[in-house]
């Protein structure tokens, strides 16, 4: 593990000292830090530091062993915007910033919780995840060493006002498999295609069921095909590589829990097929298997925290290649509900396979809600920027606590209109429906949820894109650039605790 945090109640020796101010008063702050420098106040007034949202200043420090401190900013408290993102980031700044200067352990000076008014228990465990995602870096073919991700000790230094640590050591531990497994989903959308194929991800997939305990089933090709999912089928047969179906299953142990299913778009590469994307797009197109990444590292945080909920997680897993035994735009395919599609655009390939991985749970198992996750459609950048990924729902309840578990867990989401007028852009006249739409209808988002809610009959449903959040996010202090964010992980696991009865 590159992160060791520990929880401390009095200051513990480091290399780093990481303490935060808010904007504004930097005087009295100043005077109670810790440690002092002389000068300091002249000095933050020369370097501009105002103590602004995301702002940081890293000084040499000659005190108690320390040889830096970082001050990060904590910008104001406004109440159209959760505070406690503002700690997140900052966190994130003073690992970042402990990693410029090469440091080996960090002592982290956290705030009350009162100040962002949450509990201590929630606060300790933002703070930590925050930590976990700003300290991960996909260095798996860096060879020089000095690139690679830093072994770091991170101590957090909490005042009485947060009581008996030990009663902290839950959120900590939640945190941590929380930390690991969006880091763990990262690392498998940056690995590349030529690393990672479909059957490798399931073996990942199927490691990690094993190690806590889900039950788990794989499908191959033939089974696919045999089953009667045409949709995984045509987009998977112009890749050398097979398909996989990974079908986890976490049951808890009580008779009256709800049961949810968790669906993730698992396209490994994304050429756009024989309606080839331009090369500038599909350069970054490995990250087309966050949603599949998503739900199975989540799944493996709700298998270790055990909710009341029981939980089936779905990722149909395929490549979309361009050969001569790939699916031609105007096929016709029938997927596993039976209904048929006329494929297009073979570059629409995420809702065919989400199609069919939709069918398949809602036709076998008694759900209480699906939500499904994918990287689909451009237009969601167009829509939302980078902030919030869309959220499209047949069920107000479920988006509502879906959208909570976004704000809960940092992983944000905003909602899209999915009123009867958008729900005829799909239509074709040879087959149910058609797999783009037709060129009136320019929400693409929105479009391609109107093929997907062909699938899930009358439940309860909840349709996330991720496009727009799951790839290159540096402008976050706790992602990178040209890598992976892990986004979802957070929010499917604080949606299924927060479907508990
Ligand atoms: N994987 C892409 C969507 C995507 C775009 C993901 C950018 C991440 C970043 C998806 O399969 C796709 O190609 N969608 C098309 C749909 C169109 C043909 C209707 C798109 O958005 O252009
Ligand atoms: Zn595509
Ligand atoms: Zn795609």
């Amino acid at each position: 593990m590159a992160l060791q945090i520990k929880l401390v109640n009095s200051c513990a020796q480091a290399d780093v000292l990481g303490c935060f101010v808010t904007e504004g008063d930097l005087v009295a702050q100043i005077d109670s830090l810790p440690v002092q420098i002389s000068n300091l106040n002249q000095i933050l007034i020369d370097r501009k530091f105002t103590g602004a949202k995301s702002a940081n200043i890293c000084l040499p420090l000659n005190h108690a062993g320390y040889k830096y401190l970082i001050l990060a900013g904590l910008g104001k408290a406004k109440n159209t915007e959760p505070y406690i993102e503002n700690l997140r980031r900052a966190v994130s700044e003073v690992v970042r910033g402990s990693e410029s200067c090469s440091a080996k352990s960090l002592a982290i000076i956290l705030p009350a919780a009162q100040k962002f008014n949450v509990t201590n228990s929630y606060l300790i465990e933002q703070v930590c995840i925050a930590a976990q995602l700003a300290n991960h870096k996909f260095d798996t073919y860096l060879t020089d060493k000095a690139k690679k991700e830093v072994n770091l000790e991170l101590s957090f230094v909490l005042d009485a006002n947060f009581g008996d640590l030990s009663q902290l050591q839950a959120a900590l531990n939640k945190a941590n498999l929380m930390g690991n497994a969006v880091n763990q989903a990262r690392q498998w959308i940056d690995l590349p295609a030529n690393h990672l194929t479909p059957t490798i991800l399931a073996d990942k997939m199927v490691e990690v069921a094993q190690k806590c305990g889900l039950k788990h089933t794989v499908f191959g090709e033939q089974e696919i095909i045999k089953m009667g999912m045409g949709g995984i089928h045509a987009v998977s047969r112009g890749s050398a590589e097979d398909a996989r179906l990974v079908v986890l299953e976490y049951k808890c142990d009580d008779t009256n829990a709800p049961t949810v299913a968790l669906v993730g778009k698992g396209i490994l590469y994304d050429t756009g097929g024989l309606s080839l994307k331009p090369a500038q797009s599909m350069e970054t197109m490995k990250e087309d298997m966050a949603g599949a990444a998503a739900v199975v590292n989540a799944m493996q945080v709700i298998a270790h925290l055990k909710p009341k909920v029981n939980v089936i997680g779905c990722a149909p897993l395929a490549e979309n290649m361009p050969s001569g035994t790939a699916g031609r735009p105007g096929d016709i395919v029938t997927f596993y509900n039976g209904k048929t599609a006329e494929i297009k655009n073979t570059d629409a390939e995420g809702r065919l396979i989400l199609a069919d991985a939709l069918s398949y749970v809602i036709a076998n198992y008694k759900l209480d809600a699906v939500v499904d996750i994918a990287t689909l459609t451009g237009a969601c950048e167009y829509a939302l920027g980078n902030f919030f990924s869309a959220l499209i729902s047949n069920h107000d309840d479920l988006a509502q606590i879906v959208t909570q578990a976004g704000e809960t867990s940092g992983d944000r989401v905003w909602r899209l209109p999915f009123t009867d007028d958008y729900k005829s852009c799909m239509a074709s006249n040879i087959a149910d429906l058609s797999n783009i739409a037709s060129g009136r209808f320019k929400a693409g988002t929105i479009n391609a949820a109107c093929f997907l809610q062909n699938f899930v009959k009358d439940v309860p449903w909840v349709h996330l894109d991720i496009a727009n959040t799951a790839y290159n996010l540096g402008m976050l202090p706790y992602y990178r650039a040209d890598s992976a964010t892990g986004v979802g992980v957070r929010l499917l696991v604080e949606f299924v605790l927060g479907m508990q009865k």
